[in-house]
């Protein structure tokens, strides 16, 4: 006789215990099991729980292959689904081996565990394992199929809807109930106030306060006191929700007339701006791409979307000013250059017309197709190529917990056709005719944080949280990416001989990039250090730079005057024309604007099943090694997020997106 003790661990969250029958079967090297209900005295498989029971065989069944675990229907019950987190095995010759599983099971399911180390495709030596493996990745393959949202787009997910989801990427019912209930919340709340549907204008800037009142923050009402100010406006594009677009600027450009005269009074005196640009203290945002654009009709008329250009200066105080302002891409009279000194309110206008193309250009290139649509594509590929005994799926798998979920809601709730961004100037044709433009002209280096802030000229800009926080994060996971990745991969020639690995990059370039070689995207991996790099980029992209785009969207877009997706009137073009009626006029009415604050917000809710950043509630890992990794990497996680903590502490507008602790795992909002 040979007895196996199975622990087996019911997940904590609400409603995942059962009272259904379990069945319970091993296959080893030397047999297997007889079909076992796993019984004991009172109930089994309660919430947040571990069961012990014994499994008693007629003699060792060698080396654990396979358990096989099935779910009865319990007469009376009403329960239909449970969640089984792990099993551990002690076995007769004393080892205890993981089988994780982490994934809701439905009546008369069956799942089949893999358990031990992880292991690589070419490592396989068992015809029981090799062919579990293969018929694993069959099954993958066709639960997870690739789909075009729409030409020129990375292609997403084949469910068009998050019930067809599969179990193992759904979210915990908990979130999902959520979801659905601060949407309703915010909808009943603007309801009651009968503003949602209003087409009133605003009579006052300040009226707009007093929809205020059911959320506030610290940075959003900051924002509401001082959005008109040029030091606060510049320095929102180095520590907003947008940090990715201003560069350094050692030449203008033709198409943007700025002389010495326009700009010499907001210089240093007895400066020019030739000197300021010599010494790489001017920098530019130039919106070329939103030029030509096609912009939504609104009450029968075309809206306008501007393409313009914006120079900033570093002054003496080490802030960030914006100088000069045009907003078509073409100079001419009506196109004119606006300066500080112009009128308060066309100074005002031209800012909030860079500010529009640039929350359109936020939300639809840095935020949705930058990261949550990226990040399909590198979740969609890793479980269409990778075992989950395969390493990486161990690793990557907890950062793409929830993308899934999160885009298929999304694509009908809020970039969909009738979604929240298609109320916004570009609508729903323009917003992804911008993201083609966009991913057509992408490139892997601009992914890579350190080349990208390089290659923009931001090394010393001063005051640039998103900067050194990003790049202290960056290091942090190529660290942990770089211990993970050399433990499993010896050599350049294990990384070639991984066929699931190569199948993987080669996914994400055809249905990510599509094919597009002038990207530099890799479309295979030869050396441990191109594995090392890509993988370094996907963490930063799932976690870090999402929260970066994501985290201050309550913060910035709550006070419509700062930021507005939509203007309903073009920009001037001739100065000295413009009043505040001008600007009354311009914004949004009261109904946009309170769908706007709505969309904000339920993008910067926070929910109660977070996971931060680093944290990996999940026991995939069974041996010491990565599990050793894992807490270095949080540990040096907890020392940033103490270092950000106290920085922010001294600061007049906190920068808090890239604290560690307030970083989602996986793009999961
Ligand atoms: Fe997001």
């Amino acid at each position: 006789m040979a007895e196996y003790n199975l622990d087996v661990t019911t997940g904590g969250m609400q409603h995942a215990g059962t009272w259904d029958n379990i069945y319970v079967t091993l296959f080893g090297t030397e047999g297997q099991s007889e079909r076992t209900e796993l019984d004991n005295f009172g109930p089994d498989f309660r919430a947040g729980t571990t069961g012990t029971y014994t499994l008693k065989t007629s003699s060792s069944l060698g080396k654990l292959l396979l358990v096989k675990v099935e779910k009865d229907p319990f007469l009376f019950s009403q329960d239909d689904e449970w969640y089984f987190s792990k099993l551990l095995v002690k076995t007769p010759e004393g080892d205890a081996i993981l089988f994780p599983c982490y994934r809701w099971i439905s009546r008369g399911e069956m799942v089949e565990l893999r358990g031990g180390k992880a292991m690589k495709v070419f490592e396989e030596d068992h015809p029981l394992l090799i062919d579990h493996r293969k018929k694993e990745l069959i099954l993958s393959k066709s639960t997870y199929q690739w789909k075009i949202m729409a030409e020129g787009l990375p292609h997403i997910n084949h469910c068009d809807n998050a019930s067809e989801l599969p179990a193992e990427i759904r979210f915990s019912k908990t979130k999902a109930t959520e979801l659905d209930y601060t949407k309703r919340k915010i909808g009943i709340e603007l309801k009651l106030k009968r503003l949602i549907g209003s087409a009133e204008k605003w009579e006052r800037i300040e009226d707009m306060k007093k929809i205020f009142w059911w959320k506030k923050t610290a940075t959003s009402e900051y924002v509401a006191e001082h959005w008109k100010e040029d030091d606060f406006y510049g320095s929102q594009f180095l520590n907003a929700i947008n940090p990715n677009v201003i560069k350094r600027c050692s030449e203008l450009p033709p198409n943007f007339p700025v002389t010495e005269e326009m700009v010499k009074p907001f210089l240093e005196e007895g400066s020019s701006l030739q000197k300021e640009m010599e010494k790489g203290k001017i920098f530019l945002y130039d919106q070329k791409k939103m030029d030509g654009l096609p912009p939504r009709a609104h009450n029968g008329e075309p809206l306008t979307v501007t393409a313009g250009l914006c120079l900033f200066y570093t002054n003496l105080e080490n802030k960030l000013m914006p100088i000069a302002i045009q907003l078509h891409q073409q100079p001419s009279e009506q196109n004119p250059i606006f300066v500080p000194s112009d009128s308060e309110t066309d100074w005002l206008l031209a800012k909030m017309f860079i500010k529009n193309a640039d929350s359109m250009d936020h939300q639809a290139v840095h935020h949705l197709m930058n990261t949550h649509f990226l990040a399909e594509v590198y979740t969609v590929a890793a479980l269409r190529s990778f075992p989950v005994i395969h390493p990486l799926y161990k690793m990557l798998f907890p950062h793409f917990r929830d993308t899934l979920y999160i885009n298929t809601i999304g694509r009908t709730s809020l970039f969909g056709p009738d979604g929240a961004f298609s109320k916004s100037s570009l609508g729903y044709d323009g917003l992804q005719e911008l993201m083609r433009r966009a991913l057509s002209k992408t490139t892997y280096s601009s992914h890579c944080l350190p080349e990208n802030i390089k290659a923009r000229g931001l090394e010393s800009i001063p005051n640039f949280y998103y900067r050194d926080d990003g790049l202290r994060l960056w290091n942090i996971i190529n660290s942990f990416v770089r211990a993970v990745v050399e433990y499993y991969y010896a050599s350049d020639s294990e990384v070639c001989k991984d066929t699931e690995l190569q199948e993987w990059i080669c996914e994400i370039f055809t249905h990510g990039f599509l094919g597009n070689k002038a990207s530099g995207f890799p479309t295979g991996f030869r050396t441990v250090e191109e594995v090392i790099k890509f993988i370094t980029v996907v963490i930063f992209t799932v976690t870090a730079q999402h929260a970066a785009v994501n985290g201050g969207q309550f913060d910035y877009y709550s006070w419509v005057p700062n930021c507005s997706l939509l203007l309903l009137k073009p920009p001037p073009t001739t100065k000295g024309q413009s009043s505040m009626n001008t600007i009354l006029e311009t914004l949004p009415d009261v109904g946009e604007t309170v769908s706007f604050i709505g969309m904000a917000r339920l993008l910067s809710e926070t929910y109660t099943d977070v996971v931060p950043m680093g944290i990996y509630p999940e026991d995939r890992f069974d041996e010491p090694a990565p599990k050793q990794m894992i807490k270095e990497f949080q540990a040096e996680l907890s020392f940033l997020s103490e270092e950000i903590t106290n920085r922010n502490s001294q600061l007049e507008v906190p920068y808090t997106y890239l604290n560690p602790a307030e970083i989602e795992n996986s793009v999961a909002i």
